[in-house]
């Protein structure tokens, strides 16, 4: 794997695989690779000839009170997993090589951005869909793979590269659980033995969801308030949101008669999480 740091580099890299006939696949990351990360990996390597992974914790996706600092950085073991899945590039800028100087230029898709993450978290996902611009640029990529936990950014990706015509294929991967039902995420290593326990009840939300969804059940409010009820019964959890939105426009839906997407985020202890499922 040849691990880069600058643009020239990863545009030298990636033109070069290009001049030799490959597909190039693109898995972008904030790194501390979990088997979800590894999943969107596999799939690259599935579909493409040549696979290129980057780290970087994006400080403009984070709010002032959030855990930038504390953000896990893990490198080393990282770089590790991507050696033994045999992905040929990691580029792993620095904030001055992503952000020069004076840099003023954001990458917004108005409306979607405010809605799920965006309204709880005002600014992550224009800093999202800016680096992830950037991203673009830089590598070049035929297919970019990202991850369904993250339902929201991968709509507004989505939207984002149709709005600005960028020449790549988006693939939204499925969402890896733990066998008891927790959706990994870098965030789980901030959970104590007894919050990772509590923080079962997001995944049990949504799956009582699908229960009272596949006995019948189309009618959004009734949905939400049966999965506050659940959600609440955990005393250490604070609910941050629970809707049910259409999953391209992120959207609320009323009444379920086309796909549907029930989002969740919680604060467990100090941490956030987020899950979701798709119905229909
Ligand atoms: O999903 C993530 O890890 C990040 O939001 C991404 C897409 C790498 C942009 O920083």
């Amino acid at each position: 794997m040849k691990i880069v740091s600058t643009i020239a580099e990863t545009r030298a890299a990636v033109r070069a695989a290009k001049a030799a006939g490959k597909t190039v696949g693109f898995v972008p990351t904030m790194g501390a690779l979990h088997a979800g990360h590894i999943s969107l990996v596999r799939a690259a390597k599935a579909r493409c000839d040549y696979v290129a992974v980057s780290i970087f914790v994006n400080p403009t996706q984070f709010g002032p009170s959030e855990d930038l600092a504390r953000y896990p950085r893990t490198f080393d073991a990282d770089c590790e997993k991507l050696i033994s899945e045999k992905v040929n590039l990691l580029f792993a800028p620095s904030v001055e090589e992503m952000y020069p100087a004076g840099a003023s230029t954001l990458v917004i898709a108005e409306g979607i951005s405010e809605r799920l993450d965006g309204h709880s978290r005002p600014g992550h996902f224009r800093g999202v869909t800016t680096v992830v611009a950037k991203l673009f640029h830089i590598l070049d990529p035929n297919v970019a793979f990202f991850g369904q936990k993250d339902a929201a950014q991968a709509a507004i990706i989505q939207r984002m590269v149709r709005d600005l015509a960028f020449p790549v294929d988006i693939v939204v991967c499925p969402i890896v659980r733990e066998s008891d039902g927790l959706a990994l995420s870098s965030r789980n290593v901030y959970l104590s033995a007894a919050e990772r326990k509590q923080a079962l009840v997001l995944s049990r939300t949504l799956r009582e969801v699908e229960t009272r969804w596949r006995a019948g059940e189309r009618d959004s409010a009734r949905l939400i308030e049966i999965a506050r009820r659940v959600l609440l019964s955990e005393p250490e959890v604070r609910l941050d949101y629970i809707e049910i939105v259409d999953p391209a426009s992120l959207e609320a839906i009323a009444n379920i008669s086309q796909p549907a997407l029930v989002a969740v985020a919680a604060f467990v202890g100090s941490t956030r999480l987020i899950d979701n499922l798709l119905l229909g």
